[in-house]
């Protein structure tokens, strides 16, 4: 028997792939990543892992990739400020090229002559997971049964299901389209695809509304160490234990929401909400560091870098050259980003109120206009002449 190593979710599309790759002759494996989509409540994956046999799977990987996840994926986005058209922070796409890593990994150690996953052909999921398995190994075969399958809608995949006594959870059925992880939470379908609707209180599962997160203000102090977070109101912080309390208190003040009609890769705009309360905490912040630590023509080049490193992440090419090339730009932008960034959170917002660097370039008795003023106002008035110089007729 062919062997076939799925992205396994344990929901109801990818149990249903297991028993319909068996059915065409393949033996199927299941791979579950876990990339703390529990979130800190934890997931229940002895479930899954007999879920994925009842339906049919031989074997079933499952594998706690949050530390990677962070270290060579989060991380990496985070000094690049990678952000996907001003809004979203990219939680569902970084988490694409490590699964791909570990579906190509896992299938070589089982000699597997494909991989299978349950995106839709819609969707940009679709094309970051072959696009990566393309790049780590061509000659595996690609398997999208979602694309190609016969059910036409969620309640013929139940019936399925149920036949062939695949044990799945019909009791609730989700409104949303979800797609978690330890960055961030992204959300669509439903009355999602109503533009003019704003979404409902209960789209969101980790941050508060307005009305519901408290009234008064939360400072909060974040420290880093070339680029990387290290520190929260002076407490050190392992990666994920910084994240997972930056989730909550971003979410306890409504911090991390975003709500935008988006540009897919396939071509068509959808609309989606995403909750990401430490990304949002943790860009601010390090936003605001580089703006005192990187000089002016450093820092403008990098913005140009960031809306290129997002749209890499976005469409799937994080194992390109044009990727790893500009790893190593960011790695260098951020060797002075150290230092201490407060910030005010409240009703939503996330602003920085307060900022210290050893590397900071801020000048006082440069900027100051009070009486220790030390610029040299006559330098200006040459300066100009020069500057304007060439624009003149
Ligand atoms: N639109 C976002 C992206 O392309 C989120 C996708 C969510 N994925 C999902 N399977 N629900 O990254």
């Amino acid at each position: 028997m062919k062997k076939v190593v799925l992205a396994y979710s344990g929901g109801l599309d990818t149990s249903c792939i297991v028993r319909w790759l068996r059915e065409r002759g393949y033996d199927v494996i299941c791979f579950v990543a876990d990339l703390g989509q529990g979130l800190g409540q934890g997931e229940d994956f002895e479930a899954i892992e007999k879920r994925a046999l009842a339906a049919g799977a031989s074997k079933v990987y499952i594998r706690d990739l949050q530390e990677e996840f962070i270290n060579d994926f989060i991380i990496p986005a985070l000094k690049a400020n990678a952000i996907y058209e001003g809004k979203y922070l990219l939680a569902t796409a970084l988490g694409r090229p490590l699964i791909a890593k570990y579906l190509v990994q896992i299938a070589h150690k089982e000699k597997a002559v494909a991989v299978a996953h349950g995106c839709t052909g819609k969707g940009n999921d679709q094309v970051r997971l072959e696009v990566a398995v393309g790049i780590l190994d061509p000659k595996l075969e690609i398997l999208a049964p979602v694309r190609e399958w016969e059910f036409k809608s969620r309640e013929e995949e139940i019936e399925y299901a149920l036949k062939h006594n695949i044990p799945i959870d019909v009791t609730k059925k989700k409104p949303y389209s979800i797609d978690r992880n330890l960055w961030g939470i992204s959300i669509e379908a439903g009355i999602l695809e109503n533009l003019e609707q704003e979404p409902p209180e209960d789209a969101y599962m980790i941050t508060k509304g307005s009305t519901q997160s408290a009234s008064y203000p939360r400072y909060i102090e974040i420290t880093f160490a070339n680029g990387v977070p290290v520190k929260v109101d002076g407490k050190a912080y392992k990666a994920k234990d910084l994240i997972m309390h930056l989730n909550e208190v971003g979410g306890q003040f409504g911090v991390g929401r975003s709500d935008m009609v988006e540009n897919r890769l396939v071509g068509i705009k959808s609309r989606e909400i995403y909750e990401a309360p430490a990304g949002t905490i943790l860009y601010t912040a390090h936003k605001e560091l580089e703006a005192l630590v990187l000089d002016r023509e450093l820092a403008h080049f990098k913005e140009i870098v960031s809306l290129k490193y997002a749209e890499l992440v976005y469409y799937g090419l994080w194992f390109s050259a044009l990727k790893d090339a500009l790893d190593g730009f960011v790695a260098k932008t951020q060797k002075l980003v150290s230092g201490t960034i407060k910030l005010r959170l409240s009703k939503g917002t996330c602003v920085a109120v307060g900022r210290k660097s050893k590397h900071s370039l801020y000048k006082k008795e440069l900027s100051t206009y009070g009486k220790e003023d030390k610029f040299d106002q006559k330098l200006a008035e040459g300066f100009i002449k020069l500057w304007g110089m060439p624009y003149k007729r």
